[in-house]
């Protein structure tokens, strides 16, 4: 299998590594972005400071759209867009979580080519690039600056809409570990358990690769040992920094793999439900992983052991036992909740299950999942996902 690999051209890695954003955008002769951010962080002043920063660094033309929302939703995306059209910007800066850098993508794309989001949606492909973006992560966790993917919600039919190509790679990303010290403790598990979905479903994936290999490899290790301390102790800045790092490295895993049937069954969560999309992951996370391991065990053997869960020497059939184990542990440990417990009515999940497996189904990554599901199959793994671990 030839392994089509893409990577943003820059990556600048480290604390600090914000206030070198305006001479990164003079290095790719950009001069006038539009930096798209939401509420909170204009309202924090972020976005102010970086449009400082900007300008201290000679950039005229600085504009900022705080209107992105979790989960972009097309409408959102109207208003970024005619805020682009009135200006004359040439890239484009994503400034907080996933959500904004998403919104970035969207707005991106559509100013240039035009037309309707749903227009976008997988299986097409858009290669031929828009502006370029520039990402800027607050949360260590989508990854979303290295990615090829951007998600946005159609309010129309209530979809979370994949939307992938080389187009959604940002062109250049400041990684800054500093931006995350203020995370709240919730939105670091979520956050950090979606890049350790990342890492274990780009190396488990059908378009695994050994070049992504690498990457999920690494990534998992540093999450599984870091990102404990930074829930419990958020002012850590040695687990801050390698979950930064591993955040992105994980992105760069499933950009160049793919996500699987993790992916494929929260995004449905995430849209009918509101859960954040890292928590409906981890609801997922350890059901999946067992349903899938028997057609993957090696695989899934090599991140027991990558996690330093088992043992280099433990047998595969040890090794994904603890996994799961582990996997389950460690939603106790960050509070997890059931959907029960997160406050969905047992009636609305048990009436959405036709919906949410054929949306699931519909979005590609379950055919990419070691072990491919039925729409039966799925179905029956939101109901255990339900019940959930009997421990918790
Ligand atoms: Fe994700």
């Amino acid at each position: 299998m030839i392994a089509k690999i893409a990577l943003p051209r820059i990556l600048r890695i480290g604390g600090g590594a914000f206030k070198e954003t305006g001479q990164l955008l003079q290095s790719l002769g950009l001069q006038a972005p539009l930096i798209v951010t939401d509420g909170f962080f204009a309202k924090r002043g972020l976005a102010n400071r970086l449009s400082e920063t900007l300008k201290q660094s000679g950039i005229g033309v600085v504009d900022i759209f705080s209107g992105s929302v979790p989960d972009p939703t097309t409408s959102s995306l109207d208003a970024g867009l005619q805020v682009l059209k009135k200006g004359t910007f040439d890239c484009v800066v994503g400034l907080g979580g996933g959500s904004s850098i998403d919104t970035a993508k969207a707005i991106a794309i559509l100013g240039v080519h035009g037309g309707k989001m749903r227009g976008y949606k997988a299986p097409h492909q858009q290669d031929i690039p828009g502006l370029p973006i520039v990402a800027i992560p607050t949360t260590a966790g989508t990854g979303s600056e290295a990615t090829r993917f951007t998600i946005v919600t159609d309010e129309e039919t209530g979809e979370k809409m994949l939307c992938i190509g080389l187009a959604y790679l940002p062109t250049a990303a400041i990684v800054d570990y500093e931006l995350t010290l203020s995370k709240p403790m919730r939105l670091t598990a979520d956050t950090g358990v979606d890049s350790l979905t990342h890492a274990i479903e780009a190396y488990v994936s059908k378009l695994a690769n050994p070049f992504a290999d690498g990457f999920a490899l690494t990534a998992m290790r540093a999450i599984w040992k870091n990102l404990p301390t930074a829930y419990f102790d958020p002012q850590n800045r040695p687990a801050r920094e390698a979950m930064m790092l591993a955040a992105t490295q994980a992105g760069i895993a499933f950009s160049n793999s793919s996500v699987a049937l993790v992916h494929g069954m929260s995004r449905p969560i995430g849209a009918k439900f509101h859960v954040p999309h890292g928590l409906s992951n981890a609801m997922l996370l350890p059901a999946v992983t067992l349903f899938s391991i028997a057609v993957a065990k090696t695989r899934y053997a090599d991140c027991a052991r990558a996690m330093a869960i088992a043992s280099d020497d433990a047998d595969d059939d040890r090794a994904t036992r603890t996994l799961v184990e582990s996997l389950q542990k460690l939603n106790r440990q960050l509070a997890v909740p059931t959907p029960s417990q997160y406050g969905i009515a047992e009636s609305d999940w048990f009436g959405s299950l036709p919906t949410m497996a054929k949306q699931a189904l519909a979005s590609g990554s379950p055919a990419n999942n070691p072990r491919i599901p039925t729409a039966e199959e799925i179905e029956e793994l939101y109901r255990e996902v339900w019940k959930g671990d009997s421990k918790q």
